[in-house]
């Protein structure tokens, strides 16, 4: 700590670790503090936590509230947002300081934690995503019908031409019609009631995993990391290859086609998907090491048309969303720079064996 009297161990800590006097005025900030704040010590003693923190006023009164009750405080996956508008998660711990006649009052302990992303699990989110992509649904059949005609009357117009080198135009035309087709087609989504059968989590990954490697040859790595023990569960295999084919996709994106990729299975118990608690669910996670996901897009990756990426359709999320739901399951998404997790919950009361 830059203030003399504290501890040593304190510098080489990654949680950060600040203290503040009765004003809420910082008394001192260890560094692991100053690189989350980014800011130093030296500029940072002796700010108020109002100042430190413009944005954070949920902090000012839980220290207020810390200090008046002299009961420590823990809460974890706290959003707070930095003074540059950064938006991190934390675990916090608030404890009061006893011991009168020291430089502080309280004592705050930060780690960040990786951002929980997702649909919120109550049955309201899941809803309204439902009913979202049925009006997009409808949306793009509107669509689908009149372009069909307006490709088929390029095409006559296209042999009628007296001037061939009108035709640049058609080709146009007809060019553009197909390629919003294919949008239209991918907005309808597969639409069909589910064929449900017994599936292998462990044979859709693999089936992935091939396709992604046939379509990046070289310099991607898939590895696996399969829990043996895992059930059949009733499924439709090829929606649900489709499902993780557009997770696996972005995290070879985001790694620009080049490094590992790693997909992991494993169970969880006792988990809430909408209304229900499940005993067991299948989870499976796909991790890399990229980017991760940009801040101004953080809370809408599942909603359609949401994207980062020149050319990005915004589709492929909102996709896979709808079909791990039609599962009865639901996507989450952990990230912070130089690490992502999609994780897909499938509940298993269906279980086979
Ligand atoms: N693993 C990841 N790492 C970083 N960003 C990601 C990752 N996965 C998704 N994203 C972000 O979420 C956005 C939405 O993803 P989504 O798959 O829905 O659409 P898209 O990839 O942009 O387009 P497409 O319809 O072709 O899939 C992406 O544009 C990207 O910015
Ligand atoms: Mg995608």
């Amino acid at each position: 700590m830059h203030t003399g009297s504290s501890p040593r161990i304190l510098d080489n800590l990654t949680t950060a670790v600040l203290t503040f006097d009765a004003d809420l005025r910082l008394t001192s900030i260890n560094p692991a503090g100053e690189m989350l704040f980014e800011i130093s010590a030296k500029k940072a003693v002796g700010q108020r936590l109002a100042e430190l923190l413009p944005h954070a006023r949920l902090a000012t009164r839980t220290l207020n509230q810390t200090l008046e009750s002299r009961h420590p405080i823990t809460a974890r996956g706290v959003p707070l947002k930095l003074p540059g508008h950064r938006i991190i998660t934390v675990d916090c711990t608030v404890t009061p300081l006893t011991d009168a006649g020291a430089d502080g009052a309280l004592l705050v302990e930060l780690t960040q934690v990786d951002r929980l992303l997702r649909l919120a699990r109550d049955e309201s989110m899941l809803e309204r995503q439902a009913a979202n992509r049925a009006v997009m649904r409808g949306l793009a059949h509107e669509i689908k019908n009149p372009l069909g005609g307006l490709r088929g009357a390029a095409q006559l117009l296209e042999r009628e031409l007296p001037d061939k080198s009108l035709r640049e135009y058609t080709r146009i035309i007809i060019h553009e019609a197909d390629r919003l087709r294919n949008l239209v087609d991918r907005m309808m989504g597969p639409h069909k009631p589910l064929k449900k059968q017994p599936v292998n989590i462990h044979e859709i990954l693999e089936h992935v995993r091939k396709l992604m490697l046939v379509e990046v040859p070289v310099g991607l790595t898939l590895e696996r990391d399969y829990d043996p023990s895992l059930p059949e569960f009733d499924g439709e295999p090829e929606q649900l290859t489709q499902a993780v084919l557009n997770i696996v996709r972005n995290s070879a994106e985001a790694i620009q086609h080049q490094g590992t990729i790693r997909l992991r299975t494993g169970i969880e118990r006792s988990f809430t998907i909408g209304q229900k608690r499940h005993r067991l669910v299948l989870r499976a996670d796909i991790e890399d090491s990229g980017p991760g996901i940009p801040e101004e897009i953080q809370e809408h990756i599942f909603y359609p048309m949401v994207t980062a990426k020149p050319g990005g359709t915004g589709l492929g999320l909102s996709i896979a969303q709808d079909i791990i739901a039609k599962h009865g399951g639901l996507i989450e998404c952990r990230s912070r720079p130089g690490h992502t997790v999609f994780s897909i919950y499938l509940p298993l009361e269906n279980g086979h064996g």
